[in-house]
C-alpha cells in the first residue's frame, strides 16, 4: 500500500472499479485520486446497487475516503454533480482548480468528425477538450462557479497524504492499450494511460509510488474500431459468457482470450508490481463467489498460476462475482 496506482492493462473495461472499491473497503483507503475523463465508466456492485461512474473515484464506498479529480483531468460538471448527489460524497470529493473541463462542444465535435467517427470514440468529446487544452484555451476548474465548493490542490493534498503514511490510491482510467503512446494508434484515446501518466495527472512524483497493480480481465474486451487479437465471433462470445455491454455507452464489446503477449507488454511499461485478475468466473463458472484460494478449481488455479509465471508478477486478486466483496485476496 500507503501509495498504489491501478491501471488497466488491456483496452479498459478490465475491472478496475472493482479491484479500486474492494481495496478502499479492505484496506481503509485515505485518499482516492481519480484522473483521466468521462468516456471511462467505472463499474462497482455496491450493497446490492450497480453505480458505473464516470468522474467519482471508486473509493467512494468507503466512507472515510476523501475523493478527488487530478489536474490531469477533464472535468463534465454535469456529470460531476450528479455523481456527487448520487453516491452523497459532497462533503468530502475535491477537484483539482487546474483540472480542465470538457463542454457539449467538444461532445460536438466527437459526434460531427468523421475521422474520430470512424475510430469508435465514446462521443464524450474527450479528444476534442485535450486539443484544447493543448492550445492553451481551456476552461480550468477554478474558473467555473459551479465547481468553487469543490475546489483543491490535489498535488498537495495527495503528497501530504503520502508523506504522513497514509494509504492512498491513484485509480487510472481505459488500458494501456488505448494509450495514445503506447496503444494500437490511431485507435486509441486521447491521453496516455500508463501507470506514469497516472502520476503525472495526479501531481506525484515516481519516487512516491510503492505499488503499481495491472488489472487484467480473464479475456481480452474492446469497443470500437482497431486490432484486437485474437478476437472471436460475437455468437462465440455468446456461447462462452464473455459477451459484454459496455456500462458507459451501451455498446456491444468485442473479445478476445487472455493474450500473454499484449499482457507482458502492459507489465512492462507500467512496471506493475501486483495484478488483478477479475472475471475469473467468466472462465471457470465453479469459481463464482469463491473468495479463499484453495477453494478455486485445478484449472482456475492453473490459469491464475500460469500468468505468474508468464508475467512474472504476483496476482494479488482476483475476481470471482460482480458484488464488490466477491474476491480472493491473496495479499499478505
Ligand atoms: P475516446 O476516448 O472517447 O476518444 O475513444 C477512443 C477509443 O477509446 C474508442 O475505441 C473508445 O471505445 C475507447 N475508450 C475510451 N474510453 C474507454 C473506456 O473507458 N473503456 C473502453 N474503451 C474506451
Ligand atoms: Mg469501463
Amino acid at each position: 500500500m500507503p501509495c498504489t496506482v491501478v491501471v488497466g492493462g488491456f483496452w479498459g473495461d478490465e475491472g478496475k472499479g472493482k479491484i479500486v472499491s474492494y481495496m478502499a473497503l479492505k484496506d481503509k483507503v485515505d485518499v482516492c485520486v481519480r484522473v483521466g475523463s468521462v468516456n471511462a465508466a467505472h463499474t462497482v456492485w455496491f450493497e446490492g446497487k450497480r453505480y458505473a461512474l464516470h468522474m467519482v473515484p471508486s473509493c467512494f464506498v468507503y466512507e472515510k475516503c476523501r475523493l478527488l479529480i487530478g489536474a490531469g483531468a477533464n472535468v463534465h460538471i454535469a456529470k460531476f454533480l450528479e455523481e456527487v448527489e448520487l453516491t452523497s460524497v459532497k462533503n468530502r470529493i475535491g477537484v483539482d482548480r487546474q483540472a480542465s473541463v470538457i463542454e457539449e462542444k467538444h461532445a460536438e465535435q466527437d459526434r460531427t468528425s468523421a475521422h474520430l467517427r470512424g475510430l469508435g470514440t465514446t462521443g464524450w468529446g474527450v479528444g476534442p477538450a485535450i486539443e484544447e487544452r493543448v492550445r492553451r484555451t481551456a476552461k480550468l476548474a477554478k474558473d467555473v462557479p459551479e465547481l468553487q465548493p469543490y475546489l483543491a490542490d490535489v498535488a498537495l493534498e495527495v503528497n501530504n497524504a503520502i508523506d504522513s503514511g497514509k494509504k492512498v490510491i491513484l485509480e487510472g482510467t481505459q488500458g494501456l492499450m488505448l494509450s495514445l503512446f503506447h496503444g494500437t494508434y490511431p485507435y486509441v484515446t486521447g491521453r496516455d494511460t500508463s501507470a506514469s501518466a497516472v502520476c503525472s495527472e495526479a501531481g506525484v512524483g515516481p519516487t512516491k509510488v510503492d505499488e503499481v497493480l495491472v488489472v487484467f480481465k480473464s479475456f481480452m474486451t474492446r469497443v470500437g474500431a482497431g486490432p484486437l487479437p485474437g478476437e472471436i465471433p460475437k455468437e462465440e462470445a455468446v456461447k462462452r459468457g464473455w459477451f459484454e455491454v459496455a456500462a458507459g455507452t451501451g455498446r456491444e464489446r468485442r473479445s478476445a482470450p487472455f493474450n500473454f503477449e499484449v499482457a507482458k507488454r502492459a507489465v512492462m511499461v507500467n512496471g506493475a508490481t501486483q495484478l488483478a485478475l477479475t472475471k475469473l468466473d467468466a472462465l471457470y463458472p465453479e469459481c463464482k463467489g469463491v473468495r479463499r484460494y484453495d477453494d478455486l478449481p485445478k484449472g482456475a488455479k492453473g490459469f491464475v498460476e500460469e500468468i505468474e509465471r508468464q508475467l512474472g508478477v504476483p496476482v494479488v486478486l482476483i475476481g470471482t462475482g460482480p458484488d464488490v466483496l466477491d474476491v480472493i485476496d491473496r495479499r499478505k
